[in-house]
């Protein structure tokens, strides 16, 4: 099989490594990819988030499955042009990533299949808003309706900051994203991540994770795409599993499939749990960049198997063969992220490293120049490690992070602690 992933970070890097490991992958072309993907795959220039410039690249390389990496292409409706074109395709319709794209089309979606989440109002101006912050009170939850790049979200403890986050809102901030608002129910719990499967009328969950949004070490500082992650969650225990599936996924799916617009490609399911209940925060669409990193650590050359047949609509034949294992994923990320970082610095370190089934250096934002590795990016690295508990997999990780020679990159030293 020929396959083609789109995107070019650590979420695509694992992708590409665990498809390799699958005897059905013969040809495997990343775009753009980046220097770590270079050495298993081949990397092409594309427009990724142009259908039609997709499709003629598949034509033109006999790709027998496409699978979509970032949220960008599926919004611009990239797998619409595929399946349109007869190429199969990991990843949802643009009418079914509207579960990423806009809160609000989300929020409608739980209401109207009685999905568990916070309460919530929408607004298209300033003083409506305002005035139902000052009816609410705070702590409150200001969110811009379109994709902000992580940053529309304010979690506000006090009234003023709704205030300003309103005011920036419609200001202009967000752009085309923040001209309709959605308000909400602050939820106080643990926070935990939960992959599935979704092939339009199967569900199979894949598994849980938690990350690290925050730059700094105890959670603290501004919010990032994520610092580091680990799967399992401990809080997600097999019996919430079922709930979720029960009472949020499954109810998701089947609420879009009778809409005429069947969800196809990973459902990722934020979630608030407290007092041993789940509700849902928020949906992605794709895999979490670096939650992927671990799920593709444990999951291993299955990951193809499993992505093809829900490219197909063949979820319903598949299992997942589950190991008792941990994975964790440590972020190296450039001096200055999540603000301005440099691009050009010279990583060393990286040869002989090993790469294994328990020990892998994921790149993300990485290039090559004269022939050596420099960072391209944010994030930049990701130390992965796997083992029979989560410190074994914890110490694997941080070896890997401690040998990479790079004086302009940092990395939290805590990934890990709040199940250890
Ligand atoms: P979102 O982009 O919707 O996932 O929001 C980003 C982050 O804001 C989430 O991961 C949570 O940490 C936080 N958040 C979002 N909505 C709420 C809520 N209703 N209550 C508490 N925290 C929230
Ligand atoms: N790590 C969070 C995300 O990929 O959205």
């Amino acid at each position: 099989m020929n396959i083609l992933i789109l995107g070019g970070g650590g979420r695509e890097h694992a992708l590409a490594w665990a498809f390799r490991q699958n005897p059905k992958c013969d040809r495997l072309i990343v775009a753009p990819g980046n220097a770590g993907i270079a050495a298993i795959a081949r990397c092409a220039a594309l427009e990724i988030t142009d259908g039609a410039a997709v499709v003629g690249f598949c034509e033109e390389q006999a790709i027998d499955l496409v699978v979509i990496g970032p949220e960008a292409p599926l919004a611009s409706g990239v797998a619409d042009s595929l399946r349109a074109a007869g190429i199969a395709v990991f990843g949802p319709s643009r009418e079914a990533a509207r579960l990423e794209a806009s809160k609000a089309f989300t929020k409608e979606i739980c209401d109207a299949c009685g999905a568990p989440t916070a309460g919530w109002a929408r607004f298209t101006d300033a003083a409506a808003a305002r005035a139902h912050v000052a009816a609410r009170g705070a702590p409150i939850v200001v969110k811009a309706d379109g994709l902000a790049g992580g940053k529309g979200v304010t979690v506000a403890m006090t009234e003023a900051e709704a205030l300003t986050a309103i005011d920036a809102a419609f200001g202009g901030a967000f752009g085309d994203a923040g001209t309709e608002l959605v308000i909400e129910e602050f939820m106080a719990g643990e926070e935990a991540s939960f992959f599935v499967l979704c092939d339009g009328a199967t569900c199979l969950p894949i598994g849980s994770a938690q990350d690290h949004k925050r730059v700094g070490e105890g959670d603290t500082g501004p919010n990032t795409g994520g610092m580091g992650a680990y799967s399992p969650a401990p809080v997600l225990t097999e019996a919430l599993q079922a709930r979720v599936m029960a009472e949020i996924v499954k109810p998701t799916i089947a609420e879009m499939a009778r809409r005429g617009t069947p969800f196809q490609g990973v459902l990722y399911a934020g979630l608030m749990i407290e007092d041993g209940r789940a509700r849902l925060v928020e949906y992605n669409v794709r895999f979490g960049d670096p939650e992927c990193q671990v799920l593709m650590m444990r999951l291993g050359a299955q990951a193809l198997d499993l992505v093809h047949a829900c490219a197909e609509g063949r979820l319903a034949e598949m299992t997942v063969n589950w190991a008792d294992d941990h994975a964790l994923t440590v972020v190296l990320a450039a001096e200055g992220y999540p603000g301005d970082t440099r691009k050009g610095g010279v990583i060393g370190g990286l040869d002989g490293l090993p790469e294994t089934a328990t020990q892998m250096l994921f790149h993300a934002g990485t290039a090559t120049q004269e022939g050596r590795v420099v960072a391209n990016g944010g994030r930049v690295l990701n130390a992965t490690g796997r083992g029979a508990t989560l410190a074994e997999a914890q110490a694997r990780a941080y070896a890997l992070a401690d040998a990479v020679d790079w004086p302009e990159g940092f990395y939290r030293r805590d990934i890990g602690w709040r199940a250890l």
